[in-house]
């Protein structure tokens, strides 16, 4: 069985003093549930400040939103592996489609970003998805799994017993403009028998795969009692703890398989 996952993408939003604000606040109207499980990715510099509001047991994951391929070294501006499981982090968002569209990030970047994340015992979040001009070109299918294949290769059985994908199409990422049900549970199936294609049908049934891309509290249901659709990786609507609650409330009501 495959536990829905929900991650808070922040982006580049919140100070740190607000961060733990938010988190207070948070705490105090999300729902819990043992078979959803939440995922908080802030910026780097209110990691700290969130493990703190969080506490010590908290029900909520830490999660990073990048990280560097090596350990450490002369990379300035950039945050390595050790640093983020050092603050607590156990999740780190790989690939997202800003960090390849606005900073140039390469499938061969991500998949060495994705490797780096496994050996400092993070849980990589790999982002995977089409543009608008893509999809009209009925490209989408040979762009994602480009970008899966790309992401994962030379990755074990074990490894990808630990990756998450999020399918994120580029067009629905902070436009309003989200994936049909219809269309992310295509891709979905897609991604999940390219896997038990490369690697095989266990490992791909034990994949997570979420979709993400303007997912609010109005089509959260939709998409999340899917049995294709693992979890949502949510942008805007992650930054209110209301909307962000009752999307958590969404997945709560998915069909135990
Ligand atoms: P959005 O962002 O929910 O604001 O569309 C999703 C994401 O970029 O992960």
């Amino acid at each position: 069985m495959r536990t829905t996952l929900i991650v808070g993408n922040w982006k580049m939003n919140k100070t740190a003093s607000e961060a733990a604000s938010f988190v207070r606040e948070l705490l105090s109207t999300l729902p819990m549930s043992p078979t959803v499980e939440v995922v908080l990715a802030p910026p780097f510099t209110a990691l700290e400040s969130v493990r703190t509001a969080l506490g010590p047991s908290s029900r909520m994951g830490l999660g990073a939103q990048n990280l560097h391929w090596e350990q450490q070294g002369a990379f300035t501006g950039e945050i390595s592996g050790p640093m983020l499981r050092n603050l607590g982090c156990t999740y780190v968002i790989v690939g997202h489609s800003e960090r390849r569209t606005l900073f140039g990030e390469r499938d061969a970047d991500i998949h060495k970003k994705v490797r780096a994340a496994l050996a400092n015992q993070l849980r990589p979040i790999l982002c995977v998805g089409e543009s608008l001009g893509e999809r009209e070109a009925g490209r989408t299918e040979a762009i994602v799994i480009g970008q899966v294949t790309a992401g994962l290769a030379d990755l074990t059985s074990q490894d990808l017993a630990i990756v998450t994908i999020a399918y994120e199409p580029v067009w629905a990422i902070g436009t309003g403009r989200a994936a049909t049900t219809e269309q992310a549970v295509a891709v979905h199936q897609a991604i999940r028998s390219c896997i038990a294609t490369g690697w095989n049908k266990k490992t791909a049934e034990g994949l997570r795969i979420l979709y993400g891309g303007s997912v609010t509290p109005q089509n959260a249901e939709s998409l999340l009692t899917e049995s294709d659709i693992d979890g949502a990786l949510v942008g805007g609507a992650c930054l209110k703890t209301e909307s962000f609650a009752t999307i958590t409330l969404a997945a709560q009501k998915k069909r135990i398989r």
